[in-house]
């Protein structure tokens, strides 16, 4: 159901404190997200092997010999980052030769951190290594968000997806004096090629009927990829600054899709605007989306066949092709072929 083998976008950097693990649900699973005594984030999956009681609502602790253990709540079952059973505190000295706690563990996933997000590794099979490198986001350099917004979306990823990419709502959804109005909309055409894991609109020079564009000052030049899992990210140049909005779909369960926000940019006009402001603005933009899947869903509670047509849906046909693929390539145990050729799309919006 979730494609397997990749990155997930986990929680930001800075929700996640040393000794105070946070819980959350990526792919249908229940993912506890630590950070050690030395700074290093691990993941384990979140439920003792004993008794399922979530683990992330014991303690972190640290063992005689200095390493970092979280304790279950329930009979206090010692966990390493790596998953591995290190201590049941119920077994007697004899009972605890019999045991070979090295057998007892709860998957540990592979986590990584860079640029103030936390990424987190869903592999087929918990065991394995990752296939590929944790994304990072180009321009930004080490520096985490200046600011995020989070929002979780009561609907399935591929609505939240496609909701997000989807070039011909804007001036219906998103109709704000301050970015598009009715009378905005005209012709667009965009060039895309593909990158890896995706699609990109190729650097290009954005339509000036958007005022944010304006005040940005002299021809921004704006590039927004999109890869798996759903990992869309709009990078603004101008003047040799950035500007960079990433934003992370990730699928919670079937019917819930947590969306992160996150604004990164070195450009001086961003200073001059208050973050509250920055903030509110996301924060509406993102809930108009929010608004629409979620009443989206009373129409697909029945089931209806859905239409996508050419060439303002044509990112969104990629991105099935994309996850038919991805998922196809894994099965097969192959190299994954980028199904998105080079292209022009033209749209009104
Ligand atoms: S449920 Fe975790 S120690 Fe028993
Ligand atoms: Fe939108």
């Amino acid at each position: 159901m979730f494609l397997m083998d990749l990155w997930y976008f986990g929680a930001l950097s800075s929700q996640v404190k040393t000794g105070a693990p946070i819980s959350v649900q990526i792919a249908g699973q229940l993912v506890l997200i630590g950070r050690d005594e030395a700074g290093q984030v691990f993941a384990l999956r979140d439920i003792c092997p004993h008794r399922a009681m979530p683990l992330s609502q014991g303690q972190q602790v640290t063992s005689a010999d200095g390493q970092t253990r979280i304790e279950c709540p329930y009979h206090g079952w010692r966990f390493g980052v790596d998953g591995v059973c290190k201590a049941i505190p119920s077994l007697t000295d004899t009972q605890k030769e019999a045991m070979d706690l090295g057998k007892i563990r709860t998957r540990a996933y592979p986590a990584d951190e860079a640029q103030g997000l936390i990424w987190i590794y869903i592999g087929e099979d918990g065991a394995a290594a990752p296939i590929l490198p944790a994304p990072r986001l180009d321009h930004v350099g080490e520096t985490a968000p200046g600011l995020h917004v989070s929002m979780t979306f009561d609907c399935p990823l591929d609505h939240a997806v496609i909701g997000l990419m989807d070039p011909a709502h804007i001036a219906y959804i998103h109709r704000q004096w301050w970015w598009r109005t009715a009378k905005s909309v005209h012709n667009k055409e965009k060039k895309f090629g593909p990158v890896p894991r995706g699609f990109s609109m190729l650097p290009h020079v954005p339509s000036s009927n958007s005022f944010l564009y304006k005040l940005l000052g002299s021809k921004p030049e704006t590039e927004i990829r999109f890869e798996l899992p759903g990992l869309r990210t709009e990078y603004v140049l101008v003047g040799g600054r950035q500007v960079t909005g990433f934003t992370a779909v990730t699928p919670v369960d079937a019917h819930k899709t947590q969306i992160t926000i996150a604004l990164y940019w070195n450009h001086p006009l961003l200073n001059l605007i208050p973050n509250f402001l920055l903030k509110n603005a996301i924060t509406t933009f993102a809930g108009q989306d929010r608004d629409a899947v979620q009443a989206q869903q009373k129409g697909l509670s029945f089931d209806p066949k859905l239409m996508l047509i050419h060439d303002a849906d044509v990112q969104a046909m990629w991105y099935f092709k994309l996850k038919k693929e991805w998922a196809a390539a894994r099965a097969e145990n192959r190299d994954f072929e980028n199904p998105v050729k080079p292209a022009t799309l033209r749209w009104r919006s």
